[in-house]
């Protein structure tokens, strides 16, 4: 196994997210709303990219996934049959002293304060749902929960699936979307928070294929991660001790990360070793709480067999916002070029923000200035492209490294001759001369 990364690759993360425009604190010039973050220009672009690979796996690359996306706000009722409003809730103590509060499962003393000694309460339980009001009177008969988990869109959606696609087992449903919880204990920056982003598949098979499928979408999650660059080292799988199961599921495994964090993420999920995503069989727990809930018929009917029966559902559920985290971290590297250091981000192609640089090695000669402006205009057509000429091109080229663009093009006084640019390519530093009328299909071939 790879020896953890210093534990400052964290703070340098952090930093750089920060310095170049990744990630801020949310309400920064407040004085910041803690644990709350917002994504700046390049950590949209790295997001959205995240989730673009991931719809492109998981719906277009395949036959048998249908993509949704539900509304944040549900029927009260909902989480009352998926049984959030009874078991989803953290056991807490809060210090009688400092009034601070505790995770019971994160105290090795539970009756002694970790920061003041004080004494502690008993542990009580803590309902991680968000409540708000529907409509203009606070009452509570309005209330109205933030959703803590997506997937219960697609569970109620399931008969809607079957009366408009009348799609065959097995088959399934994705989504991405906000999802919110009041979490005790947030930190390691955009790890554990209380506002994040999932990417759920909820997979409907036959029970006796169930065990079947749920392997196999360990693999495939499993090898999603690897495909993207993420080094083996530091991805691993863990399966569930009957106990730590959530309330509804009757197998799970998830899939860590190995994260450079200075404090682990509480001894349950493993020290440094995170939770990226877990894939749970939840068996006919959720359409049969709901079919009995709602008075619905939830079950499919198999039209060879005759039969009507609740499928068994397997859930890859995945956090945009840690993913985004652990290709940032896997990304970061610091490289000995001569006398420098470099900072270089080393994100998969599909994720990089940006594709291409276009940089005029002179920003004093028009002529060179407009051949630069023309091709990446040309370029943005096809790539995320910037163009940047204020610095001189050392300086342009460690801008570019630290956000991972792919591809630095310099414009320099030869190409008004030869009508060729310099290409540099982000990892190797290597030079080629391409011609620039050939720039957007060579990009695309090494994009591809
Ligand atoms: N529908 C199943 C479900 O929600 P979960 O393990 O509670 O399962 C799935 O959440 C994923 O959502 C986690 O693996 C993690 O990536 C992400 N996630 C959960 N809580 C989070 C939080 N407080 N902050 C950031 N991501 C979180």
């Amino acid at each position: 196994m790879a020896e953890p990364k210093e534990t400052n690759t964290m703070d340098k993360v952090v930093s750089l997210c920060k310095r170049r425009g990744f990630i801020f604190q949310s309400s920064d010039i407040y004085g910041g709303l803690s644990n709350t973050w917002d994504y700046g220009p390049y950590g949209v672009e790295l997001k959205n990219n995240v989730k673009r690979a991931w719809w492109k796996a998981n719906v277009y690359m395949r036959n048998d996934i249908y993509g949704m996306d539900a509304a944040i706000l549900m029927h009260p009722k909902v989480w009352e049959a998926s049984g959030h409003v009874k078991n989803f809730f953290d056991l807490k103590s809060d210090c009688k002293d400092c009034k601070k509060r505790f995770k019971a499962e994160d105290l090795k003393d539970k009756s002694k304060c970790p920061e003041c000694s004080g004494q502690l309460t008993d542990a009580r339980p803590f309902n991680l749902m968000f409540k708000t009001y529907q409509g203009p009177v606070e009452e509570t008969g309005n209330e109205i929960y933030m959703r803590p988990e997506t997937a219960q869109g697609m569970f109620v959606n399931f008969a809607n699936i079957l009366d408009s696609r009348h799609p065959k087992l097995p088959f399934g449903l994705a989504q991405i979307g906000k999802a919110f919880r009041n979490e005790i204990t947030p930190g390691n920056f955009t790890f554990r928070t209380r506002e994040f982003e999932q990417m759920e598949i909820e997979y409907f098979v036959k029970p006796d294929e169930a065990d079947k499928a749920l392997e196999e979408w360990i693999e495939s999650r499993f090898n999603w991660y690897l495909g993207l660059g993420i080094k083996k080292e530091n991805l691993r799988k863990r399966q569930h001790e009957k106990q730590e199961l959530a309330h509804y599921a009757k197998a799970c495994t998830d899939i860590e990360y190995q994260f450079p964090f200075s404090t682990g993420g509480g001894a349950a999920r493993g020290g440094i070793w995170s939770e990226l995503e877990g894939i749970a069989n939840r068996a006919d727990f959720d359409l049969k709480q709901h079919a009995e809930a709602s008075g619905k018929d939830l079950r499919y009917f198999n039209n060879v067999t005759n039969e009507r029966f609740y499928p068994y559902i397997i859930e890859p559920s995945g956090g945009v916002d840690r993913t985004v985290l652990a290709f940032l971290v896997d990304a970061y590297n610091e490289e000995k070029v001569k006398d420098d250091t470099r900072v270089v981000l080393k994100l998969h192609k599909e994720l990089a923000p940006v594709k291409a640089a276009v940089l005029p090695l002179l920003k004093n000669r028009p002529e060179l200035v407009e051949m630069a402006t023309r091709l990446a205009a040309d370029l943005k057509k096809c790539f995320n492209t910037v163009y940047d000429d204020t610095g001189a091109i050392g300086k342009l080229y460690r801008r570019q490294d630290e956000v991972g663009t792919c591809y630095c093009i310099t414009v320099d006084v030869q190409s008004l001759e030869d009508k060729q640019a310099t290409v540099r390519d982000r990892d190797t530093m290597l030079q080629e001369r391409i011609a620039i009328d050939r720039m957007k299909e060579y990009l695309t071939n090494k994009l591809a």
